[in-house]
Order: C-alpha cells, then sequence, then structure tokens
C-alpha cells in the first residue's frame, strides 16, 4: 500500500525520520536564508518576538522538550526572558503574566488541544501569538499571528524525533535573528555550525550497530533506566527518557545530574541503567562526578560525551559540535537506543501502545 511505499526499505518510519535529519537540518538552513543567503525571519514575525519583553512557549510532549532548548537560544541569543510551560497547565494555572508577552506554541501536528486551549486563551486576552509547527494551514498556524515552519517533511511515527531536532533548529535561527535585529554580535556562525551539525548526525546515523549494542547491553531486560544530564543536556535526557517510555515501555525518567541525589538515587541497584550526557565543557567535571557515584551504588552506566570533553571508559563520543547546538546531536543516539531498545522488546515501534500522534482532545 502507499504507506509501504513511503517507507521505503525502512522496516520502520522512526528509523527513516530519525535517518532524515541531516537533510532536515540542510533544508531548514536553506529554507530561512534570504537573497543574500543570509539566515532571516519575516520582518513582522522578528518585530513581534522584539517587541515582547517576555516569551512564554506553550507545548506539549517533545514539542515541550524542544522548547526548554528554545528558551536557551532566546536568552542568550536574543536576551529576552523567556518561560516554557506545558500547554494542559498553563490553561487552569495561567502564571503573572509580564506586560507585553509574546506567545510560541510549538506543535509538529499544529492540532494539539491542550496548546490550541492556551492560544484561545491568549487571544482573548489579546496577546500576539506565534506558532512552529511542520504543517502549513494547520489549526495552530491559522489561528496565530504568525507562523514558523519547521520543513522537516511528514512525520508519520508517533514518537517525534525529525520534529524535535527541527523545532529546536528553528528556535535557533529565530533567537539569531532577533538577536541580530536588535545589534547583538552573535558569537558564531549558525549557517556554518548547522552545517557542521548535519554532518555530526550523519556520522551518528551512520554508525547504528555502536547503539543497537549499547540498546542490548543496558535496555534488553530491565525494568526502569535513567538518563542524567547538566545544563542543556538535562533537557536532552528528559525527551531520551521520554523516547525511550513511549516505545520500548520501560520506565524512565531524565534528571538532573545533580537533583539525584535528593530522592532518586534511591532506586539504583545493582545493574540499573544510568545513561548520562556529558557535551557541555562547564558541567563535565559534574556529571562525570554524578557518573562516578551511581555507579558506586551499582548502577550499569553508559556516558555519551562529545569530542574534546571525552573520558576514558565512555560508551560513545559524539563529533564536536557548539556547545549551545548539542541538543540536536546528542539527542541522535537516544533515539537509536530507544528505537532498537523497542525493537528487541518487540514493541510496536511506529505505534506504541495508548499514543496518538496527534491528540485533539483535551
Ligand atoms: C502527542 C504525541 C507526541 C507529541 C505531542 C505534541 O502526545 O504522541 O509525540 O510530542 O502529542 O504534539 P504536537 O503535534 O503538538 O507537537
Amino acid at each position: 500500500d502507499a504507506s509501504d511505499i513511503e517507507k521505503g526499505t525502512y522496516p520502520h518510519y522512526m528509523l527513516k525520520e530519525i535517518d532524515e535529519q541531516p537533510a532536515v537540518m540542510r533544508k531548514i538552513v536553506q529554507a530561512y536564508q534570504n537573497e543574500e543567503g543570509e539566515l532571516s525571519i519575516a520582518k513582522d514575525t522578528l518585530d513581534a518576538v522584539n517587541a515582547s519583553d517576555r516569551i512564554y512557549i506553550i507545548a506539549c510532549g517533545t514539542s515541550y522538550h524542544a522548547g526548554l532548548v528554545g528558551k536557551e537560544y532566546l536568552e542568550k541569543t536574543a536576551k529576552i526572558p523567556t518561560e516554557v510551560h506545558v500547554a494542559s497547565e498553563f490553561v487552569y494555572n495561567t502564571p503573572l503574566l509580564s506586560e507585553k508577552p509574546l506567545f510560541i506554541f510549538i506543535s509538529q501536528s499544529g492540532e494539539t488541544a491542550d496548546s490550541r486551549a492556551v492560544l484561545v486563551h491568549v487571544k482573548e486576552l489579546g496577546h500576539p501569538a506565534l506558532t512552529l509547527t511542520n504543517v502549513a494551514g494547520s489549526t495552530l498556524s491559522r489561528e496565530a499571528n504568525h507562523t514558523l515552519l519547521l520543513h522537516a517533511g511528514p512525520e508519520i511515527a508517533v514518537a517525534s524525533t525529525k520534529a524535535y531536532t527541527a523545532q529546536i533548529a528553528v528556535l535557533a535561527i529565530l533567537a539569531e535573528a532577533a538577536g541580530k535585529a536588535k545589534g547583538f554580535e552573535m558569537k558564531f556562525d549558525l549557517i556554518q555550525e548547522m552545517g557542521i551539525v548535519a554532518n555530526a548526525i550523519q556520522t551518528l546515523t551512520d554508525d547504528k550497530e555502536a547503539f543497537e549494542q549499547i540498546a542490548r547491553d543496558f535496555l534488553s531486560t530491565t525494568p526502569n533506566a535513567f538518563f542524567i544530564g547538566r545544563s542543556m543536556d538535562y533537557h536532552v535526557v528528559q525527551e531520551a527518557a521520554l523516547k525511550l517510555k513511549e516505545i520500548s515501555y520501560i520506565q524512565a525518567e531524565g534528571f538532573a545530574g545533580g537533583e539525584l541525589k535528593h530522592g532518586t538515587i534511591a532506586l539504583i541497584e545493582d545493574g540499573t541503567p544510568v545513561v548520562a550526557l556529558a557535551t557541555q565543557e562547564n558541567v563535565n567535571l559534574s556529571i562525570r562526578g554524578n557518573v562516578k557515584e551511581v555507579a558506586a551504588r551499582g548502577a550499569s552506566t553508559c556516558t555519551i560525551s562529545m569530542k574534546g570533553l571525552e573520558e576514558e571508559g565512555d560508551s560513545y563520543v559524539i563529533p564536536h559540535v557548539h556547545e549551545l547546538l548539542a541538543p540536536l546531536v546528542s539527542v541522535v543516539p537516544t533515539q537509536l537506543i530507544a528505537y532498537y531498545a523497542a525493537l528487541h522488546r518487540d514493541c510496536d515501534v511506529d505505534k506504541p501502545r495508548n499514543l496518538a500522534k496527534s491528540v485533539t482532545v483535551e
């Protein structure tokens, strides 16, 4: 049938979509380049961003996790205070808003009811809204004042992969354009760095056996697993845990490395898998310390580090990319590990139980 054709030679959409990520990164850069070859965002959208005194990112699931990374860009590059909220919470417990808020809705489908409920509320209050979505003409796009498209191509697997990296890439471009418009000096060339990111992701997707092996070694029979990271890596481990839960049904949690000792470390037993990400220089020593803490309590540890920060005994070293863009790359091993863990446990990778691709009820 038609879906078989679309999947090509891939056994699952999820694997195909993971593999598409280098191409999606390049496509996004192209799509946002102007005639001079510079990254640019529509003027009315940029004006809305730069007129705001605080940005409220609203999203659900994987898109919420992309928002956590986006906040870093908007604050560090565009210097706009930014909050990230789960849509279903925001609706019933709206925080005190700033004077000139801008709402950014992140939604792959553009149809998520929880996010739409916030959009309706925000419009009633008269505040501007920008939607980042993969689907032109989707509800959240039509109803917002501004739209930025993800250009990721259709995402079919319920577990989101390429939409997550696309969302982060578009947020990086938005933050850079906003910062430049304000006259801030950019610390790096985003176009060039995105090219390095695309190549780095390609290296990882070409090395699938390594991640299949990690999944086999650490996750084939375990009832639970922990992911730890600090700073940017903390955002990514939350997504890593969600991915693993969604498709392999392994109970998983993504924790801030330093927070584990305040309670959750009680769950570490002999052989409990703990996957650590180590891509951020300023917290490298601290996350290494956290790995030692759990290892001393019997955990089976798997550290995925970035070139330049690696230590002997790391399970995998990803290619070096700019630290702020590391989430685009470090998430890929965790996607592949989740994929193979689900496969080894005979789970329905593309259609996990109880989940829908797009949830159109609140
Ligand atoms: C559903 C999907 C998730 C997705 C979330 C938000 O729960 O199963 O994978 O992250 O909705 O979807 P959206 O389309 O708004 O990004």
